[in-house]
């Protein structure tokens, strides 16, 4: 990589950072193309994420990706955001434009309905209902990205159902206990497991996935391991399944378009090596 005064600089922020994909993605990216930029982590405590992202009005950095646990902070001082941000109430892209102003944008729906796009091509957002697992930020995205991708019925599922509640009554969506799953996979065109579980620290996620019809598509936003026991246990099923890391590039292509102002090459294989760096 060569840097010169004039590079352009982008970034991830979140805590932790350690393990973010995103600076192998861009920067591989940025070597293709030849441009004159560089894509660095940074980590701040919560409490100075905000005088950090505010000290950067201006564009000397051109924007940052922002993850766990920022998004919904981001959103909310920039001066700006973009419906779908507005929508998901989180924001995963923040531009610091040169006349000092902050717009917020969320491209993690845009990401979902791709790996979906991209992994099984044959698969209608619009040819029935779908169901997020999961009431935390990132199902209130993935709810937000299938209704306005005109789903029929968007079912949130979650073991606290008062969290789905709130999601359903604010976005249109019907609300689910996880006890009353098997009724939520009645006839559904996709599952998307939004949350947590599985993640370490946390519980294996249990649900009666044979209650879903055999066309059914199932997806688990986790990526590590790429092959995670919830899609296993769909494949056991023989259901088709799109993986995390899909997602991850998916919503890494627009936010690369947002801070370099071009469309990645399509000539380098993130994906290998995104999965070489899982496998450390
Ligand atoms: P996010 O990272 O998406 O913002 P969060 O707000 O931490 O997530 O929410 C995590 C989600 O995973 C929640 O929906 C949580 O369910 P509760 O709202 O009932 O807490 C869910 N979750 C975490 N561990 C789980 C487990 N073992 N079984 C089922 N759901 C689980």
């Amino acid at each position: 990589m060569s840097l010169s005064g004039a590079s352009r600089v982008a970034g991830v922020i979140g805590r932790p950072i350690i393990h973010s994909m995103s600076p192998i993605l861009h920067n591989a990216w940025l070597a293709a193309a030849g441009i004159d930029g560089v894509y660095v982590p940074f980590s701040v405590e919560s409490e100075r994420f905000e005088a950090f992202a505010l000290s950067l009005r201006g564009g000397s950095v051109a924007g940052l990706n922002v993850t766990l646990p920022f998004k919904g902070m981001a959103l909310a001082l920039a001066d700006e955001a973009s419906p779908r941000a507005r929508m998901a109430e989180a924001a995963n892209v923040l531009v610091f434009r040169p006349d000092g102003t902050i717009l917020a944008d969320n491209t993690d729906g845009l990401g979902l309905l791709g790996a979906f796009a991209e992994q099984t091509p044959d698969f209608d957002p619009k040819a029935g209902p779908v169901v997020i697992l999961g009431a935390g930020g990132g199902a209130r995205g993935a709810v937000a990205a299938f209704i306005e991708a005109g789903a029929p019925e968007v079912r949130i599922v979650n073991r606290t159902v008062e969290r789905a509640q709130v999601i359903a009554d604010a976005l249109g969506a019907k609300a689910y206990a996880m006890t009353q799953a098997a009724a939520a996979f009645d006839g559904a065109n996709a599952v998307v497991n939004a949350t947590s579980a599985g993640l370490s620290g946390a519980g294996a996620l249990d649900v009666p996935l044979t209650a879903t019809p055999t066309t059914a598509i199932v997806m688990d936003m986790v990526y590590k391991p790429l092959l995670t026991p919830f899609l296993s246990q769909a494949q056991a099923l023989g259901r088709r399944t799109v993986d995390g890391l899909a997602m991850l590039i998916g919503q890494a292509v627009p936010s690369f378009e947002a801070f370099y102002g071009q469309a990645p090459p399509a000539s380098v294989d993130v994906r290998a090596l995104a999965l070489k760096a899982l496998e450390l």
